[in-house]
């Protein structure tokens, strides 16, 4: 079967990665692809969010599966304007990606459905917003609606702080009309974990419980990030919290959705705040999460073809999955300035001696090859994922093969993975 991949990330090199393993796939495209995607896939110069030519290209290839790696074509529709069309597509549509799209959407559905979440409310203008906060008392939490890149929430610790963010929404305007609504929620304490499975929209296929390090800075400081590293499974998810976390928000979303008669085919990702109180939502992505797929997929032993055509069909339940049950560790290397100003250009050395240790894969990110040469062309550059028995091995194995690795400006935490081993 012939597959189109939709994006440019190391995400979708590591699904693009794990579907060429399966003897059922004879041609993957890539839209649009990068230096390391064009070693497995024919990279296409068509934009990830490029609806019209995506389909046309697909119907005139008779693309049997497209799967859509970014928010971005799944917020427009990207799975309605392909299911119309009868071509088979691994999205969920546009009204079940508004849980990501907007986050009144989504806190307004699990207030509905008693789902648990931070406590909150909605405004459309500064004033109301600030009393609000002022009221349940600092800190607070400020999220502008719709689609943000990651940049779209603040926490706010005290009034001036909370005065500084809603300028920026409401008066500058920073993020358009994404930001004509806010959520202003609790702030929740406690550590974060990523649970992401598969649905067909009755049934779900969960898949190991994974931690993001979104901070640039090591010990969690600095700035937010697309993602610094992960770590799968995380040992701060045990067997009773990851049954409650399917329980008690996982389950209760896909049947919330049904009962809007919303259809959600396609993987959802819950991000989660571990509080005292229990699990709690801090976001739904309706997508794989990215640095996380880097470190769940290879851990799949199954097909994911398979799996991915039960999703389509309806046939979920009939799935069983196989996972590897050893640790997966990912380090993000990223260009010096990352996530503010960085060059792009840089030479890649070393990839190859990498990429000979055992049980590693170098996942590309920001990266092109030109005249023979593999250059750095993004903020956040390779994945360096690193597979071993214990988390602790694979944090060593994988920064084993992290430096043999360089390019001017190379930055990487050192610190992956060790929240998980010095918790649990
Ligand atoms: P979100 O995109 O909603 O997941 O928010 C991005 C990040 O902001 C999360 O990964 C958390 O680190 C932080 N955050 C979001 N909501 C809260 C909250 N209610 N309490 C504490 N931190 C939060
Ligand atoms: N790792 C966070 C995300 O994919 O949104």
């Amino acid at each position: 079967m012939k597959c189109l991949v939709i994006g440019n990330g190391g995400r979708e090199h590591t699904i693009i990665w794990k579907l060429a393993q399966s003897p059922r796939i004879k041609k993957i495209y890539a839209a649009a692809g990068n230096g390391g995607i064009s070693e497995v896939a024919e990279c296409l110069d068509i934009s990830p969010t490029d609806i019209e030519a995506l389909s046309s290209f697909a119907k005139s290839q008779g693309i049997d599966l497209t799967v859509v790696g970014p928010e971005a074509p799944l917020a427009k529709g990207i799975g309605d304007c392909f299911r119309k069309q009868g071509l088979p597509v691994f999205a969920p549509g546009r009204q079940a990606a508004k849980l990501e799209s907007s986050k009144v959407f989504a806190k307004e559905l699990m207030r509905e459905f008693a789902i648990p979440t931070a406590e909150f409310s909605i405004f459309t203008n500064s004033r109301e917003a600030l009393l609000y906060l002022e009221k349940k008392g600092f800190p607070g939490v400020i999220k502008v609606d719709g689609l943000a890149a990651g940049k779209g929430v603040f926490v706010c610790h005290n009034r001036k702080e909370a005065e500084e963010a809603l300028n920026k929404i409401f008066t500058e305007k920073l993020f358009g009309e994404a930001g004509n609504r806010v959520v202003v929620e609790q702030y929740l304490k406690g550590e974060e974990a990523s649970i992401i499975f598969f649905t067909d929209g009755k049934d779900i296929l969960p898949m190991p419980a994974s931690q993001d390090h979104k901070q640039i800075g090591e010990k969690d400081t600095g700035p937010n990030t697309g993602g610094m590293g992960a770590i799968a499974p995380t040992p701060i998810v045990t067997e009773k919290l990851f049954a409650e976390v399917i329980n008690r928000i996982a389950k209760p979303t896909i049947l919330a959705l049904s009962h809007k008669d919303i259809l959600y085919q396609g993987v959802l990702y819950i991000g989660i705040m571990l509080t005292e109180e229990g699990p709690k939502v801090l976001e739904f992505n309706v997508r794989f999460g990215d640095p996380e797929t880097q470190v769940i997929l290879p851990l799949l032993k199954s097909d994911l073809v398979e799996i991915m055509e039960a999703v389509l069909s309806g046939n979920l339940n009939k799935i069983k999955a196989n996972w590897d049950s050893r640790a997966a560790l990912c380090v993000v290397l990223a260009s010096a300035g990352y996530p503010g100003k960085y060059e792009k250009g840089k030479t890649i050395f070393g990839l190859r001696e990498a990429e000979k240790l055992r049980d590693i894969f170098v996942f590309h990110a920001g990266t092109k090859r030109e005249k023979g040469k593999l250059l750095t062309n993004g903020g956040r550059v390779l994945g360096v994922t690193g597979l071993a028995k214990t988390p602790k091995g694979a944090i060593e194995n994988t920064y084993e093969a992290v430096k043999k690795i360089s390019f001017e400006g190379c930055y990487f935490r050192r610190d992956i993975g060790q929240k998980a081993l010095t918790q649990h």
